[in-house]
C-alpha cells in the first residue's frame, strides 16, 4: 500500500516508537503515579519526561501546564468548554475543522456565546485585519488552526497573536495539523491555549495530544477523578496538571510519543516540512498544466508558508469514485470528501462533494508520488 493519508494520521511511525511501546508494555506497564513501587515510579518518570521533551518543543516554560489529552479535539473542548462562560464573545474563522467549530457552535445554539467567523482568501488564509476588526469589549478568546487539514495553508498566527494580546484577549491555535512540522513558540506566537494532536506529525500513536495551558489562563476542570496524589480532598486539586488530568493516562501511547518526538526533533520539524512540500510541489507540478485536474489552495512551497498537502479533483467525477479507485486497483490510500471541515469546502465551493486530498509524509518517497500521478493520469483517461 503507499499510504497518502498523513494528515488523517500519520503512517508508519518512526520504527523505534513501536520498539519503545513494546518494551514499555512488557516492563514497565504499570499506573503512573498511583504508587511507590519502581514499576510505577519508572511510568511516572516516563509521563514527566515527554511531558518536559514537549513544552520545549513548543517553547513552553512550566512543564506542568502542558496537560495530556486523548488528540486534539479533545484538548479543544477542554479549553473552550473550560474557559467560556455565559455571554462571552468568540471570533473564529469560516475555515475550522469540526474539533473547533462544532463546540463553538453548539455553545452558541445554546445562547452562552456569541461567535464572529471571519473569512478567509482563495488560499484559505485569514487575513489579521479581519480578526482585529472582529474582537469586541465583550471578546474573550480568538480560536484558529494553525495550518488547514484540507488545502495546507498556513495562519499568521504571530501576527494574530500579537494583535490578540494588545486587546487582552486569550488566543487558542489548533496545532493538530503543524505541530511538528511548523515551529511552534508558545511565548513568542502568545498562544494561551495551544491544543496538538501526537499522532499526526509528532508521529506518535493515536489517543495521544495534549494541551499546553498560559499563565493567563485559568480553565474550570475538564474530568475530574483520581489523581494519585491527594486522595484525602474531597474536590480536584487545581494545580497543573493534575486541575485537568484525572484517570489512568495512556502510559504505553505517552511512552511512544517520547520516542516520537525525539526521532522529529533529531531529524527537525524544518526538515520534515520541506520534504514533505517538496513532495506536494513534485504531484502539483506533474498535475497542473492538465486541464482535467483542478488543484485546489495555494502552491506548495517551502519555508514553512504551506504544508504538504495537496487537494485536487478530476473534472466531473466525485472524489469518493477517484478514492474507491486508487485504493481497488492502485493500492494508495487518500482521503476523499469533506474531512471533517465542511467551512473550508463551502468556501472552495466544493461541498457537499469534498476533494481527493494527498497527504505524505517524511516516509514518503519521490518515486510513490510518481506511482499516484501515473494513477490519476490513467484514471481521467
Ligand atoms: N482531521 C483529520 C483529517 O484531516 C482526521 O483527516
Amino acid at each position: 500500500m503507499i499510504y497518502l493519508d498523513n494528515a488523517a494520521t500519520s503512517h508508519p511511525k518512526p520504527a523505534q516508537v513501536y520498539a519503545r511501546m513494546d518494551r514499555f508494555a512488557r516492563e514497565v506497564g504499570a499506573n503512573p503515579g498511583r504508587a511507590g513501587h519502581r514499576m510505577a515510579v519508572e511510568a511516572e518518570a516516563e509521563i514527566d519526561r515527554t511531558r518536559r521533551q514537549i513544552a520545549t518543543l513548543f517553547g513552553g516554560r512550566d512543564p506542568r501546564r502542558l496537560v495530556f489529552t486523548l488528540n486534539a479535539t479533545d484538548a479543544l473542548n477542554m479549553a473552550f468548554k473550560g474557559l467560556l462562560q455565559k455571554d462571552d464573545h468568540v471570533v473564529t474563522t469560516v475555515m475550522e475543522h469540526n474539533s473547533v467549530a462544532r463546540p463553538l457552535n453548539r455553545m452558541e445554539s445554546e445562547g452562552t456565546l456569541r461567535v464572529t467567523r471571519v473569512p478567509a482568501g482563495r488560499d484559505g488564509v485569514v487575513d489579521p485585519g479581519d480578526i482585529e476588526r472582529a474582537l469586541t469589549s465583550r471578546t474573550r478568546l480568538v480560536a484558529i488552526a494553525h495550518a488547514g487539514n484540507v488545502l495546507g495553508n498556513v495562519q499568521p498566527i504571530r501576527e494574530i497573536g500579537q494583535l490578540v494580546r494588545q486587546r487582552e484577549c486569550l488566543f487558542a491555535v489548533d496545532a493538530a495539523q503543524s505541530a511538528g512540522l511548523l515551529p511552534i513558540d508558545v511565548e513568542a506566537d502568545r498562544i494561551d491555549l495551544l491544543a496538538f494532536t501526537g499522532h499526526k506529525s509528532l508521529l506518535g500513536p493515536a489517543g495521544t495530544g495534549g494541551l499546553y495551558v498560559g499563565e493567563r489562563v485559568t480553565l474550570r476542570p475538564w474530568r475530574e477523578g483520581g489523581t494519585g496524589g491527594d486522595s484525602a480532598d474531597p474536590m480536584q486539586p487545581l494545580d497543573y496538571p493534575h486541575r485537568l488530568e484525572a484517570g489512568t493516562p495512556n502510559t504505553l501511547g505517552i511512552a511512544g510519543l517520547c520516542e516520537a518526538v525525539g526521532y522529529v526533533t533529531q531529524r527537525g520539524v524544518e526538515a520534515i516540512a520541506d520534504h514533505e512540500s517538496a513532495l506536494a510541489l513534485r504531484l502539483w507540478e506533474s498535475l497542473e498544466a492538465d486541464p482535467r485536474f483542478v488543484l485546489y489552495g495555494p502552491r506548495p512551497s517551502a519555508g514553512g508558508t504551506r504544508t504538504g498537502v495537496v487537494s485536487l479533483n478530476l473534472e466531473g467525477r466525485p472524489s469518493s469514485e477517484i478514492g474507491a479507485i486508487l485504493d481497488t486497483s492502485f493500492g494508495i490510500a487518500v482521503r476523499t470528501g469533506l474531512h471533517c471541515a465542511p467551512g473550508v469546502h463551502r468556501a472552495l465551493e466544493t461541498f457537499p462533494e469534498g476533494t481527493v486530498r494527498v497527504s505524505p509524509g517524511p516516509f514518503t518517497t519521490p518515486e510513490e508520488i510518481d506511482l499516484l500521478t501515473t494513477a490519476l493520469q490513467e484514471i481521467a483517461a
